[in-house]
């Protein structure tokens, strides 16, 4: 028999080997479009010698996902699918530089956890497994997946927090920004829904916003009843007292908590996941940016620079002053943290080791060169395909007030117009840009014959 042909979501014919042309003949273009993103992933998985799938167990899993999907609408990952879905999406994050240590990625399976006690729980348990005594390790919690196709449904879990641990941003009567001003339309929202700070400081600690079933909670001030669960580290410099005189502190662990996590084409909508700080992002652009807490002015101030001008480079030495103050102070600490150089040299390491198997990294160089010293790290004298894994991956997604508010009213055009982001979620449906191209979907998937007894049950 020839492979059946399939019309893809692109309108284009689709050519399916004859082993899967039964169970695909009932699906919906949207169906099939899920089954094309879980056999790319399934295929990506096999690659990995951890899981030992020769070419059987890629036919048998994907004839089961294939029944699945026509029976449900959706698939359900094994344990396993979940733990390389995990790293094979943070493998596939074309902004990130620690990208290198993919494979150490932990993952606390959450997926049954429905109550707002049960989700404050795992989120305490993340923090500990991640904290390590200040041997910062990587952690995901993935909670329940949204169901393809039901975009009326609520989702189950929410964060609507940027970051587990972050600073609130309070607007004072003069207009300042007392904080983080990254934080405060969330710090605002917080205290209309009755959160009241202890102190009002620029280094808040925010409560977390948990959404049931897309019902918004109150917040939780967690870190108010448990502060040993926010470490911070006090910023000092070996060599300008003025520095330290700042009082500038951060905290250890960003725990990224608004991206939505999407594995073979499921898309969990919260799956908060952890790494350690490379210090530029804390020096470099949460310091220094004018948008943020914009210091550079006062750290010069402090080393009693010449600030008159910048013809004397002043900004420059600031900026290098601060980011040594952060990786002295993280060192001190004992509280794990990358910096630059060690980074780059890593990641570039690890694109040669890859390039070499014949698995190129896609990458993103605005991300990847780090904002300090740039030319001096690899990753400037290289060029990066920017292309997007699309069926497996982390992507940017809308809050869930407004996924909310696009569920109750005309969601497809009204979220595609949000933004132009190639990383956002909304801008993955029409466009899936999977490694092997959707058209190419025939050569993925094996096209070896099955034996006869095996055809039979199958035709
Ligand atoms: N850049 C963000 C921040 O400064 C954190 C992003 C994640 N970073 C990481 N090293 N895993 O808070």
């Amino acid at each position: 028999m020839p492979p059946a042909l399939i019309l893809s979501t692109l309108g284009e014919p689709l050519a399916l080997p004859t082993f899967y042309s039964i169970s695909m003949t009932n699906l919906t273009h949207t169906q099939t479009r899920l089954l094309s993103q879980a056999a790319v992933f399934i295929q990506d998985m096999a690659k990995d010698p951890r899981y030992a799938m020769g070419e059987q167990d890629v036919s048998h899993r994907l004839e089961a996902i294939a029944a699945e999907i026509s029976n449900t609408g959706t698939y359900v990952h094994t344990e396993d699918e979940l733990c390389f879905g995990v790293q094979w999406a943070w493998r596939g994050s074309n902004r990130c530089i620690g990208r290198h240590m993919w494979r150490t990625l932990q993952v606390q399976d959450c997926r049954d956890v429905r109550d707002k006690e049960g989700v404050v729980a795992s989120l305490q348990q993340h923090l500990q497994w991640a904290w390590k005594g200040g041997n910062i390790q990587s952690v995901i919690t993935v909670f329940a997946p949204r169901k393809p196709q039901q975009t009326d449904q609520p989702d189950p879990v929410r964060i609507a927090n940027h970051q587990l641990l972050r600073y609130a941003g309070f607007e004072q009567a003069d207009g300042q920004i007392l904080g983080d001003p990254h934080s405060t339309t969330f710090t605002h929202r917080m205290m209309q829904l009755g959160w009241t700070p202890k102190q009002k400081t620029a280094h808040t600690p925010l409560p977390w916003s948990i959404w049931i079933d897309d019902e918004e909670t109150s917040p939780v001030d967690h870190f108010a009843a448990h502060p040993e669960q926010f470490p911070e580290v006090d910023i000092t410099h070996p060599d300008y007292p003025g520095i330290d005189a700042l009082g500038l502190r951060w905290y250890a662990i960003p725990v990224i908590s608004e991206m939505a996590l999407v594995i073979g084409g499921i898309t969990y909508p919260c799956a908060p996941f952890n790494g350690w700080y490379m210090g530029t992002e804390i020096a470099a652009r949460n310091f220094c940016d004018p948008q943020r807490y914009d210091l550079t002015e006062k750290i010069g101030q402090a080393m009693e620079l010449d600030t008159s001008s910048h013809r004397n480079l002043w900004k420059d030495q600031a900026m290098i002053a601060i980011n040594q103050a952060v990786l002295h102070s993280f060192d001190r600490a004992g509280f794990r943290i990358g910096d630059h150089h060690e980074l780059g040299a890593q990641f570039e390491r690890f694109c040669q080791v890859e390039e070499k198997a014949g698995r190129p990294l896609n990458g993103d160089w605005n991300w990847l060169t780090p904002p300090v010293s740039g030319s001096m790290s690899p990753q400037f004298h290289r060029d990066f395909d920017n292309s997007v894994a699309a069926h497996t991956n982390f992507f940017y997604q809308s809050g869930p007030a407004d996924d909310v508010s696009a569920r109750s009213s005309a969601p497809v055009e009204e979220a595609a117009a949000r933004s132009n982001d190639p990383f956002h979620l909304e801008n993955q449906h029409e466009t899936p840009r999977c490694p092997f191209g959707f058209d190419k979907l025939a050569k993925v998937l094996p096209i070896r014959r099955p034996s006869s007894k095996k055809s039979s049950s199958h035709s």
